[in-house]
């Protein structure tokens, strides 16, 4: 069984979906590893390093992709890549597919057997599989550094003999995992961190990292989070709410960064263009939802901008590659754990278990058929099943 991990070719994609450390777990297993040249590189990853762990070289996308069972990816395949694929064989990735539902099709197409690592089911079995996690874990903690790095005051409090500096004001909207660790982050470097969520259980997160919580409306916070663990579309009333209150805190802050997602859906708004206009010359606002089409009025995505009373909105394209090396650590970490189930080391081979959540949750089209749920046509279509086993 050949598995192929290709040098990825989304501009600016610094990634690569494996190391040498899973290199050799996937040599253990009895496969084949071919490796495009260069593919490392990003990551700080040499080709000899790939070499020594065993893998093959190859010298360019066609000698990849060539007789590949399975290939690994971090983002969706081009058109380019998917006439390079072979029929049959089984592509697992970050497929982008909610914002992409056709993608679903060309795979069908193309003959393939592909899997969305981030459709997979929030259960506690999956945590390791969890590439959502474990990038937006690393994005959380890159925002802080990249708005300390925009922000022309330090963010401790420094008591100099020249003076004190008073610390830095930080404000996370949206907490899960990156703004979880957005505020880690934000303490470590010795800011005074306030955070706010639709989801109550947030609140003593919140705090137990010593940061405040602002509550918008803890009637409809109540009913804000799906089985899933996702936040749910809130009411129109909810977000005036969130508007006023956050108006009035938003004044004061130094920093904000906002991080707030629906699966599926576009980003809420949740800094208007008043609210960035209230803020003070030389405030930072990171917006990491700017891939969802932002959080913030004004971002724009790959940008940073400068607005007319001074204040940066920063909107970096895909910030886990952005810590490339260890992000594609995690990365890598996170498909091997999906995958190893199903080896079976006797035959040397993947055999899927097609009834496992994780499975059936994030396989989108199977041996040229589309057979998620939530991309199947009208006929036969199933409503996505319900997680068997609940968060731990
Ligand atoms: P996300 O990336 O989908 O969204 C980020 C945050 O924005 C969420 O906390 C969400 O509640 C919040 N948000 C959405 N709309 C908002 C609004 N209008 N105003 C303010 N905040 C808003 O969330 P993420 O990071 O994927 O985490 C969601 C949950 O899933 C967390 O509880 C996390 O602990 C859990 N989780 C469970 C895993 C597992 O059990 N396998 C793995 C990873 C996360």
């Amino acid at each position: 069984m050949k598995i192929a991990i290709p040098k990825e070719s989304h501009p600016g994609e610094l990634r690569v979906a494996t190391t040498p450390d899973i290199v050799k777990k996937l040599k253990g297993f009895g496969f084949d590893v071919i490796v495009e040249t260069g593919a490392g590189n990003g990551a700080s990853i040499t080709d000899d390093d790939f070499k020594s762990a065993g893998a093959t070289i190859a010298k360019d996308a066609d000698a990849t992709f060539k007789s590949a069972n399975v290939v690994l990816k971090v983002g969706a395949p081009s058109e380019d890549e998917l006439k390079k694929i072979k029929k049959g064989a089984v592509v697992v990735a970050h497929l982008g597919i909610l914002g992409n539902k056709k993608d679903a099709n060309k795979y069908a197409k193309a003959g393939i057997t592909t899997f969305a690592m981030e459709l997979m089911p929030r259960i506690s079995r999956a945590q390791s599989m969890d590439i959502l996690s474990s990038q937006s874990n690393l994005a959380g903690y890159k925002a802080v550094l990249d708005a300390a790095s925009e922000y022309g005051s330090a963010m401790p409090m420094m008591m100099t003999a020249a003076g004190t500096i008073a610390p830095a004001k930080v404000f996370i909207m949206g907490v899960g995992v990156a703004g979880l660790q957005a505020i880690a982050t934000a303490k470590r470097l010795g800011a005074v961190v306030t955070a706010t969520d639709v989801r109550p259980a947030t609140r003593e997160q919140v705090e137990s990292l010593g940061g405040k919580f602002l509550t918008v409306d803890e009637e409809m916070e109540r009913e804000a989070e799906t089985e899933g663990g996702y936040a749910k579309q809130m009411p129109p009333e909810y977000f005036e709410k969130q508007k006023q209150v956050v108006a009035e805190h938003i004044k004061k802050q130094d920093i904000v960064i906002t991080t707030a997602l629906i699966p599926g859906r576009a980003a809420p708004v949740l800094v208007t263009s008043e609210m960035v206009a209230s803020m003070h010359t030389g405030a930072v606002i990171i917006d990491l939802a700017v891939e969802a089409g932002g959080n913030v009025e004004g971002a724009k995505l790959g940008k940073v901008v400068e607005t007319k009373n001074g204040v940066k909105i920063v909107g970096h394209e895909n910030v886990p590659s952005r810590l490339a090396s260890d992000a594609s650590k995690l990365f890598a970490k996170n498909l091997l754990n999906f995958l190893s189930p199903h080896v079976n080391e006797e035959k040397k081979t993947i055999e899927f278990d097609w009834e496992d959540e994780t499975v059936s949750g994030t396989c989108i089209t199977r041996d040229g058929k589309i057979v998620h749920s939530m991309f199947a046509g009208p006929a036969g279509q199933k409503k996505p099943e319900k997680n068997k086993e609940k968060d731990a």
